[in-house]
């Protein structure tokens, strides 16, 4: 029986990577740092498994990797956890340094020195691409086109905190395996989401205010034209703003014309278990090949509640802008397609349809 160890395992990536591993018969041993808010919700599936279990860790702390690495020797280690909020960066830059860059130092450091057969997977990240891409232009129905994206030779200008520590930890794993042949490997995902995705990211931010929203048009039985639109909220016609229920606050966004290239998260992690099946530790871009801006994705995210005049409901918040933010990304996963076979399953559209529906229901539950 194959053991891995996953840190992060109560989050979005973690809990769907132990649950594949489980069902590819591993041991699987979920590091989870001390915290009272943390919670395993989304391992209900796995916590009952004869062959899970939770330890207590903190990846900053090189003592704590140490001792995990030492006594568990695992064939293959993932570290999926991160502070992993771009924004969030900015504020805490010294903390995410700690957890993003220190903490993959720590277990290379610990598989040299008591586990040099173990397999590492570093999540790595297009955010390490910051404000660059590779351009190319091409000929279509006699038109010259110009097309944007990454690569795994797109050179890296990483444009936050989050990014330049993610980079320095995707460099150390190059350097561990070049200097000391450990079988390091990096998958440098796009954004990958789900319904087990955190709420403070934008899918889910949109996709929760969307679950809410609509039960609380269902509770009160009304359609949107019964709906006044205020400059913060919205509120039922007769009712006034300040009474109590009777309105509902619009959903605060940043920057709206940035670029994403989506994916689901499950889709994600198959391409992390392949990537350290392969005979050589190599990096791999894993991403679908189709971006699109926050406005499309409210576009489409809107349409499931037959609203398509959603500019309405949100209001541009400044908190929301990063200090320097990543435009455009368009990830060209060719690579990824012709060594491990891998090739996306959900498209952005059903992504975001099983995202809205979960939020739906969820809110239904809370009535
Ligand atoms: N979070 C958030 N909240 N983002 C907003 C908002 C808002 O209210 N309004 C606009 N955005 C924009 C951000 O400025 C960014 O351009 C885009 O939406 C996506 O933001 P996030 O969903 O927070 O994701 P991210 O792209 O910054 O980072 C995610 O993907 C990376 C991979 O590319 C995270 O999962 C990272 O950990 C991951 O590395």
């Amino acid at each position: 029986m194959k053991s891995a160890l996953i840190t992060g395992v109560t989050g979005q990536d973690g809990s769907y990577l132990a649950e594949l591993l489980l069902s590819k018969d591993y041991k699987v041993i979920g590091l989870k740092r001390r915290t009272s808010t943390d919670s395993l919700d989304r391992l209900s599936s796995c916590v009952n498994h004869p062959n899970f279990s939770i330890v207590e860790s903190e990846i900053s702390d090189a003592g704590s990797v140490y001792d995990a690495v030492s006594k568990y020797k695992p064939d293959e280690i993932y570290n999926l956890a991160a502070q992993s909020h771009v924004g969030s960066s900015f504020e805490q830059p010294d903390f995410t340094f700690q957890v993003n860059a220190l903490g993959p130092l720590h277990f290379l450091e610990a598989i040299r020195r008591f586990s040099p057969y173990t397999r590492f997977y570093q999540a790595s990240t297009s955010e390490m691409f910051g404000k660059n891409y590779t351009e190319i232009s091409d000929v279509y129905d006699g038109r010259t086109v110009e097309i944007k994206y990454q690569n795994e030779d797109t050179p890296f200008q990483p444009q936050s905190p989050y990014s330049i520590a993610k980079l320095a930890a995707h460099n150390l794993v190059r350097v561990y395996r070049e200097a000391y042949d450990l079988f390091g490997c990096c998958g440098i995902l796009f954004n990958h989401e789900s319904e087990r995705r955190g709420e403070n990211f934008v899918t889910r931010k949109i996709t929760k205010w969307i679950g809410e929203f609509s039960v609380w048009i269902d509770r009160h039985n009304i359609s949107y034209t019964d709906l006044v639109l205020d400059k913060d909220e919205v509120y039922i016609a007769g009712r006034t703003s300040t009474e109590q229920g009777f309105q509902f606050p619009k959903l605060r966004l940043g920057n709206l014309d940035a670029r994403r290239d989506w994916g689901h998260a499950k889709d994600y992690v198959e391409a992390m278990y392949l990537i350290m099946q392969q005979e050589h530790p190599e990096d791999y871009v894993i991403s679908t090949g189709v971006t699109h801006s926050i406005r499309e994705l409210l576009n489409i995210a809107f349409k499931h509640i037959d609203i398509y005049d959603w500019e309405k409901y949100i209001v541009i918040d400044p908190k929301f802008y990063r200090p320097a933010e990543v435009e455009y990304l368009l990830g060209i996963p060719d690579k990824a397609k012709e060594k491990l076979g891998w090739e996306p399953q959900v498209t952005f559209e059903e992504l975001i349809k099983t995202m809205v529906e979960y939020d739906i229901d969820e809110s239904q539950k809370l009535e």
